[in-house]
C-alpha cells in the first residue's frame, strides 16, 4: 500500500464529522494537513485532536461557495507547503424538505454548495496536479448520488451531478496519474441531519434516527483513506442503503415501489 508519510492533504468541510474524522486519520499517516472550514473555532478544535500526530497544520477560513475565499485557500495551500497531493472534496449540506415544498431558491443553495463549490476547488487545484505530475482527489458523495430518495430532492441532484462531472473527468484522465475516488457514504454518525436545510431555509436541527444509528465516523475515514489508496472509482460504504441500489440495477419500478416504503430519517 502506498505511503502516505508527507502527503498534503487539502480537506473542506473539516471542522466536524467525516471531515474532522478524515483530517485525524491522515495526521495519523503523518501527512501535512491544510484544513479548511467556515467556522475557526471548530477548525481549531479539528487541529488540536491531530496535533499529538503531525506538527504539519495549516487552518484556512473557507465558504466553498464563495470563489473569492477559494482562490485565497488555494494560494495559501501553496505557498503554504508548495503542493497539494490529496484534494479532500468533503464540505456539504443535506436537505430535509419535499419537492412540493421547497422553494427553487433551497435547490440553488445546495447546488452552489455541494457541486460548484466542490467543481471550483478542484478546477482551482488542477494547475497544481499537472505540475507535480499527478495526485488524488477524494469526492465525498452519498448513496443519494446513485439514487433518488424522500425529502432529499435537491441534495441528491447536487450529488447525481458531482457524478456527471467526475465519472466524465475519469474517463477523460485531464493528467496522468490524477486519480479520482467518488465515496458514497449511507447514514454515518455525524451532525448531517442538524444542519440539514428545510424548505425555510433554516436548518433541520434535530438529529435523525438514521445518523444515531449510522456508521462510526472513524470508521467510514478508514474506509475512505483504504479506498483512496487502493484508486477505486467509486466506494460505497452503507449498511442496507446498498440494497436499494442494487434493486435500483436490477428494476426501477420495483426500486421506487420498495423506497417510498423507507423511512427518511
Ligand atoms: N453523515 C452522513 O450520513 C452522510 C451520508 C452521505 C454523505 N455525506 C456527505 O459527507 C460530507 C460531510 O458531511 P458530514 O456527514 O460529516 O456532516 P457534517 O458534520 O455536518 O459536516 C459537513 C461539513 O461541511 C461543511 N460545510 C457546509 N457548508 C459549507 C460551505 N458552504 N463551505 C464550507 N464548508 C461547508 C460544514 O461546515 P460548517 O460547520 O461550517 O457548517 C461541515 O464541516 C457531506 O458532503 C455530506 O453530504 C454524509
Amino acid at each position: 500500500m502506498e505511503n502516505l508519510k508527507d502527503k498534503v492533504v487539502f480537506i473542506t468541510g473539516a471542522t466536524s464529522g467525516i471531515g474532522r474524522a478524515l483530517a485525524v486519520e491522515f495526521a495519523k499517516h503523518n501527512c501535512k494537513l491544510f484544513l479548511t472550514g467556515r467556522n475557526i473555532d471548530e477548525l481549531k478544535e479539528t487541529e488540536n485532536s491531530c496535533q499529538k500526530y503531525t506538527k504539519d497544520i495549516y487552518i484556512e477560513k473557507l465558504d466553498v461557495s464563495d470563489s473569492n475565499q477559494i482562490k485565497t485557500a488555494v494560494e495559501k495551500a501553496l505557498s503554504t507547503f508548495g503542493k497539494v497531493d490529496i484534494l479532500i472534496n468533503n464540505a456539504g449540506i443535506s436537505q430535509r424538505s419535499q419537492v412540493m415544498e421547497t422553494p427553487i431558491d433551497i435547490d440553488r443553495k445546495l447546488m452552489e454548495v455541494n457541486y460548484f463549490g466542490t467543481v471550483a476547488i478542484t478546477k482551482a487545484l488542477l494547475p497544481n496536479f499537472e505540475k507535480i505530475g499527478g495526485g488524488h482527489i477524494v469526492v465525498i458523495s452519498s448513496v443519494v448520488g446513485l439514487f433518488g430518495f424522500k425529502n432529499r430532492s435537491a441534495y441528491a441532484a447536487s450529488k447525481h451531478a458531482l457524478h456527471g462531472f467526475f465519472e466524465s473527468m475519469q474517463i477523460e484522465q485531464p493528467i496522468n496519474n490524477l486519480y479520482t475516488t467518488i465515496i458514497c457514504p449511507g447514514r454515518i454518525q455525524t451532525n448531517i441531519s442538524l444542519s440539514a436545510i428545510t424548505a425555510t431555509g433554516q436548518a433541520h436541527g434535530q438529529m435523525d434516527e438514521g445518523q444515531v444509528n449510522g456508521i462510526s465516523v472513524d470508521i467510514c475515514a478508514q474506509k475512505i483513506i483504504k479506498a483512496m489508496l487502493q484508486k477505486k472509482n467509486l466506494y460505497i460504504i452503507a449498511k442496507e442503503e446498498k440494497w436499494l441500489w442494487l434493486i435500483k440495477k436490477f428494476s426501477r419500478n420495483l426500486f421506487v415501489r420498495i423506497a417510498r416504503k423507507v423511512k427518511s430519517n
